[in-house]
């Protein structure tokens, strides 16, 4: 009687240990489910590097997480497109790309400062509006170097990252949006 009770205990005590460390994995197993666009690897794999998400209790926790890191993914892009643009045997095509795409992306990092504020005041249908629109930058940008025959796109695997960020970040608002 005494020993079932004593596991007992010990089982709901791991199930809760588990459960908490386990907020980021979930989350992002969950988001990756509901969109096949989402990779799970790259979910875990880029979130864990912030501190803040082994902290995280809940999936509202990993909301900011994953719009930091997208800002500051849009921010290290800009400077990735800085650097490429110092380059002067650029074609004038590839060139002015390049420049839209640094609007676009300066666009992007606004668009997520206030969906995070859009978030904290729990106003989710607003924080989905401007997380989608920053998302669109992301595909605007590449598709703008396919409408040249010839070019190739030098942020295509920038693109692809800040894309699958801002959708985690969707997923993640939803999932907080569902609770
Ligand atoms: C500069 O741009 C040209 C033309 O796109 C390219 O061939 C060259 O490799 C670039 N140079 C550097 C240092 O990236």
């Amino acid at each position: 009687m005494k020993n079932s009770l004593v596991s007992a205990i010990v089982f709901f005590y791991l199930l809760i240990v588990s459960v908490r460390s386990d907020v980021l994995s979930d989350s992002c197993r969950k988001a990756a489910k509901g969109n096949p666009i989402i990779k799970f690897d790259f979910c875990v794999s880029f979130l864990k590097e912030n501190p803040k998400a082994k902290s995280a209790t809940g999936v509202a926790d990993l909301v900011e997480v994953v719009i930091e890191t997208a800002i500051s993914n849009a921010k290290s892009i800009g400077s990735i497109i800085s650097k490429i643009l110092s380059n002067n045997s650029l074609g004038q095509y590839v060139r002015s790309c390049l420049e839209d795409c640094s609007e676009l992306y300066t666009d992007a990092g606004s668009d997520l400062s206030r969906g995070e504020q859009a978030f904290e005041g729990k106003d989710y249908g607003m924080a989905n509006t401007v997380v989608s629109a920053a998302m669109e930058a992301a595909v605007t940008c590449e598709d703008q170097f396919k409408e040249k025959k010839g070019v190739v796109s030098p942020l295509t695997k920038e693109n692809k990252v800040f894309f699958q960020l801002t959708a985690i970040s969707l997923a993640f608002i939803n999932m907080v949006q569902k609770l």
